[in-house]
């Protein structure tokens, strides 16, 4: 790959370990709050990052490209209320698709057909990601006030698991 084109991996890479690491800081949120289903989901949503980071370092050193680890910036997300938490889960994994993107956009401008076809793996999970987040929202919105279907959206989440991903 040009060093243009491994430096957008690069970044990209540390955007998904941003999203890991502030996955892990709103785990803690539910954590504390003792809704263990929601602290489920955002355990796997942690994993899924670091899978997501690791495919793309395992794909620079595969290209023959350097990987280069940044600082991981300090989680940036207010701590309100769990619909206005999974607002900003949504709006984060927006940001992600535009990166995701870019970084595309990149492969493309450097006519490395290669790296486009890797991407697309990305390309589509992002849409997964971002209409698994819109799921869950539009159930809070339903549920309102209600504890009891809380609680049980609360156990639905329990059930989800890491599935290691096939990247690429
Ligand atoms: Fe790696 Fe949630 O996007």
């Amino acid at each position: 790959m040009n060093e243009k084109l491994v430096t957008a991996f690069n970044v990209q890479i540390n955007a998904e370990l941003y999203s890991e690491y502030l996955y892990l800081a709103m785990k803690a949120i539910f954590e504390e709050q003792h809704l263990t289903g929601f602290a489920n989901w955002f355990n796997v949503q942690v994993q899924e990052e670091h899978a997501h980071a690791m495919g793309l370092y395992n794909y620079v050193h595969e290209r023959g490209g350097k990987v280069r680890l940044d600082a991981i910036a300090k989680p940036d997300f207010k701590e309100g209320g769990i619909l206005d938490i999974f607002e900003q889960v949504l709006k984060h994994e927006q940001l992600v698709t535009a990166k995701i993107n870019a970084l595309a956009d990149e492969a493309d401008n450097a006519k490395d057909r290669a790296a486009v076809s890797f991407l697309d793996w990305y390309v589509k999970e992002q849409v997964e990601e971002e209409a698994s987040v819109r799921q869950i929202i539009s159930n809070l919105k339903l549920i309102g006030d209600d504890k009891k279907a809380l609680l049980m959206l609360d156990r639905e989440l329990a059930a989800r698991t890491f599935v290691q991903p096939v990247i690429g």
